[in-house]
């Protein structure tokens, strides 16, 4: 890895974004590793917690790359693919933003299932201003975790969001101070970790989905057979609690 520092756990994979020079900017080899991280996690699921090296997110795409991009690369959806990837994970994943996350820095966190912020924090998506859309994933999914019309002062107005804003529009579940914001993201995991895995699994996979009686049904049924929740739920009612 050139463009990430990957740190493995049992339940967890932290990866952390690591291009100094441009602020970590996305270019197509941190997309290549990115997939490798995906890989990974798809063939043996675990937990992902996604951060910045140096006070930064990531400041896009790498502006560099993209002015060379014509329409093929555009069609190939090169960053949308992986972020979507990343939103597809069997498991969580979870970003922690210290500094700015603009461009395909904001939407690699918009991917993420959680996202916290440390009071540096910006999202923004000033894409228009370099004659592009944001399409790898602004379009939408910040409408759909925001609403649409912040979305549109985000996309359309060049406004960023601060970590209070972040916050109050509901993009970011906490502000913490950055000595701690790894430290509180990690705690977020574990309270995931102490799910049922495929319970977690499932959830994910059915509310992504957008939910649906006939689906919700059938995850349940999965879930109802499965010795962990026997388990789980033989513990409860012996005291213990989860
Ligand atoms: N792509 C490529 N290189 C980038 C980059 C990007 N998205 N963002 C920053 N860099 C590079 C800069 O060119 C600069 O390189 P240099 O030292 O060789 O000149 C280096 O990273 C540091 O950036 P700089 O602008 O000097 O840092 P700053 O702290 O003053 O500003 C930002 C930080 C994030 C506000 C600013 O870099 C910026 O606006 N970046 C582009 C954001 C953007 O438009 N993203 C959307 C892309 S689709």
């Amino acid at each position: 890895m050139t463009t990430l520092a990957v740190e493995e756990f049992d339940d967890r994979v932290v990866v952390t974004l690591h291009r100094p020079e441009a602020r970590n900017a996305i270019n197509a080899a941190m997309v290549a590793e990115l997939h490798d991280v995906c890989a990974a996690l798809e063939a043996e699921p675990r937990l992902l917690l996604i951060t910045g090296a140096g006070g930064t997110f990531a400041a896009g795409a790498d502006i560099g790359e993209l002015r060379d991009r014509g329409r093929e690369q555009a069609l190939q959806g090169i960053n949308r693919a992986v972020f979507d990837r990343i939103a597809k994970l069997p498991l969580p994943a979870v970003a922690a933003v210290d500094g700015y996350a603009l461009g395909g820095g904001a939407e690699l966190a918009y991917a993420c299932d959680v996202r916290l912020a440390s009071p540096a924090a910006v999202f923004g998506n000033p894409e228009p201003g370099l004659g592009i859309l944001a399409a790898a994933g602004a379009c939408w999914r910040l409408r759909e975790l925001v609403g649409a019309s912040v979305a549109k002062q985000v996309l359309l107005a060049g406004r960023r969001l601060d970590a209070d804003d972040a916050l109050r529009f509901g993009l970011v579940a906490e502000v913490v101070p950055a000595e701690k914001l790894l430290e509180r993201a990690h705690a977020v995991l574990d309270r995931m970790a102490r799910s049922g895995p495929l319970a977690l699994r499932l959830t994910k996979l059915v509310a992504d989905g957008g939910g649906h009686p006939l689906t919700d049904d059938l995850a349940q049924a999965i879930l109802f057979e499965s010795d962990d929740k026997r388990a789980r739920m033989d513990a409860f009612l012996a005291g213990g609690r989860s």
